[in-house]
């Protein structure tokens, strides 16, 4: 885990704090402080729901308002590389700071909903003043009701409940969508990246905040089919794919021989994932590397098989000793484009396992 250190020091008014909404209660950053003191991460799966829940006494109902302090605020940003293309969507906006911040310092666009209506006119009017209202909004609503479609980034600073209960939503996004959750993670979910970021005038809890960071992967759980040609011939593939979150197994059928999947992975809608299959004339090794796009697996498939090369004075003599010493073995690779298609039989369920 990389260490980002406070700086202290911020370049606006909305980085030193000048505005602020309702400022945190002390029970508030209490309750949150607390979460994270009594439920250090990693939280495993199946435990969040029984961590001991403070949020009953909470000011506001679902999570309280603490605000994330700058410096995770801004390793939050950088965690998630917001650029300018970014849409971020900020679920319990609180005083508006990382939408706010997101679209000064990284020119993003972002909503920020929250359900305060305080909170939500105090970050409405920051946006204006900062000359942002064009590119930030917030809004008073649910963050359970909140359409995330277009959300390119979403950022999250609440209790594991929430997160437990919005996790199999944010799982489901388009694939590539980044989340980063500052202190809690979503349940058994493993983040793609970690980060702590000392925070040392915190005045409840540990002197730290914990970042995570998840990549939202394509869907490609299910049996898909193609063609491949291996070494002159063209051969049926059939790829049986079992997926948790970014993790891959499965097995890989090329003609009549099969292997189970290894080295495999998701990076959004990024896949790969290969096999090697033993035949009579020795193992070959099947890698594919490509996209899900729009309802197929488009890239590239490698075959790799050992393959005999005669050394400089074979074609001399074959039959001498030394030229048959210096015949080599070596790997022969091609590769050919490919595209794979669902099987009819593995349809994309509605909801995702
Ligand atoms: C811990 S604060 C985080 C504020 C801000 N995201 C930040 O990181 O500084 C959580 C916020 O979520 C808001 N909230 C809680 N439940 C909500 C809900 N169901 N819908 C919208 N906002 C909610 C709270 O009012 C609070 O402002």
């Amino acid at each position: 885990m990389a260490g980002i250190r406070t700086d202290g020091v911020g370049q606006t008014a909305h980085r030193r704090g000048v505005r602020r909404g309702r400022p945190a209660t002390i029970a508030a950053a209490a309750v949150l402080a607390g979460m994270l003191w009594l439920a250090p991460s990693p939280v495993p799966a199946g435990l969040a729901l029984a961590q001991p829940q403070p949020v009953e006494a909470a000011p506001v109902a679902g999570a309280p308002y603490v605000p994330t302090p700058w410096p995770v605020v801004r390793a939050m940003l950088e965690l998630a590389r917001v650029g300018d293309t970014d849409f971020v969507v900020d679920l319990g906006s609180g005083d508006g700071r990382v939408v706010i911040e997101a679209a000064l310092s990284r020119g993003a666009r972002g909503l920020g909903v929250e359900i305060d209506s305080d909170l939500v006119l105090s970050s409405n009017d920051e946006a204006r003043q900062l000359g942002l209202s064009a590119r930030v909004a917030f809004e008073r609503r649910d963050l359970f009701e909140t359409d995330l479609s277009t959300a390119t980034v979403v950022t999250l600073y609440l209790l594991p409940r929430l997160l437990m209960e919005l996790q199999p939503r944010l799982a489901r996004l388009r694939p590539g969508t980044r989340i980063v959750s500052h202190d809690f993670r979503l349940g058994d979910w493993k983040p793609d990246a970690t980060v702590k970021v000392d925070v040392p005038d915190r005045a409840f809890g540990p002197p730290f905040s914990t970042v995570y960071l998840w990549v939202v992967p394509a869907y490609v759980q299910g049996t898909w089919e193609g063609s491949v040609a291996d070494r002159g011939r063209s051969e049926r593939f059939r790829v049986d794919l079992r997926q948790d979150y970014q993790a891959l197994s499965g097995t890989l059928r090329v003609g009549a021989r099969s292997g189970p999947i290894d080295r495999a992975a998701i990076a959004g809608d990024q896949v790969t994932f290969g096999a090697r299959i033993d035949g009579a004339g020795g193992p070959v090794r099947h890698s594919f590397e490509g996209r899900s796009l729009a309802g197929e697996l488009v890239g590239r498939w490698t075959v790799e098989a050992a393959g005999r090369t005669a050394g400089p004075s074979a074609a001399a003599s074959a039959s001498s000793v030394a030229a048959v010493a210096r015949t080599v073995a070596r790997t022969v690779a091609t590769t050919v484009a490919v595209t794979a298609t669902r099987a009819e039989a593995s349809p994309v369920p509605a909801r995702r396992p």
